[in-house]
């Protein structure tokens, strides 16, 4: 477990944007190069424009040239640890982040890899296999 990444994703989920569901998240992701960025949720009258933590973690990365992760830590104040939504399940596999630690407040951790996330995911790979199949 990664204890500074962990405290970045605690740290963040105090500026979750939550007037509607009142559940905040907080995320955080570790770059290759040792750099973290960090996300909460942000929601929208238009319940549907809602982001979660995690893209938003995910995106802040992406948007300075991040393309190489090491891993993602999400945390919310749940009695288990917290389970991403299947978009993020589908970001997390668009950069393939090997780690993945779920946690809850408390600091009950689940590790978990993307395998386990979201087995058989359609990535980069997959239209060129679909192609040739
Ligand atoms: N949410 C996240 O930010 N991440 C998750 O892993 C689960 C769900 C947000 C979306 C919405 O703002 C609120 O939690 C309730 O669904």
């Amino acid at each position: 477990m990664d204890r500074e990444l962990f405290a970045a994703a605690v740290r963040a989920r105090r500026n979750a944007y939550i007037p509607y569901s009142h559940f905040a998240v907080g995320a955080a992701v570790r770059a290759a190069d040792g750099r973290i960025f960090t996300g909460c949720n942000i929601e929208n009258a238009s319940y549907g424009l809602t982001v979660c933590a995690e893209r938003n973690a995910i995106f802040a990365a992406v948007k300075e040239g991040v393309r190489e992760f090491s891993a993602l830590c999400v945390t919310a104040d749940t009695p288990e640890p917290v389970s991403p939504c299947g978009a993020c399940r589908q970001v997390m596999a668009e950069f393939r982040i090997p780690r993945i630690f779920l946690t809850n407040l408390a600091g009950k951790v689940r590790e978990c890899g993307l395998e386990d996330l979201l087995p058989y995911s359609f990535n980069l790979e997959s239209e060129v296999r679909n192609q040739n199949e």
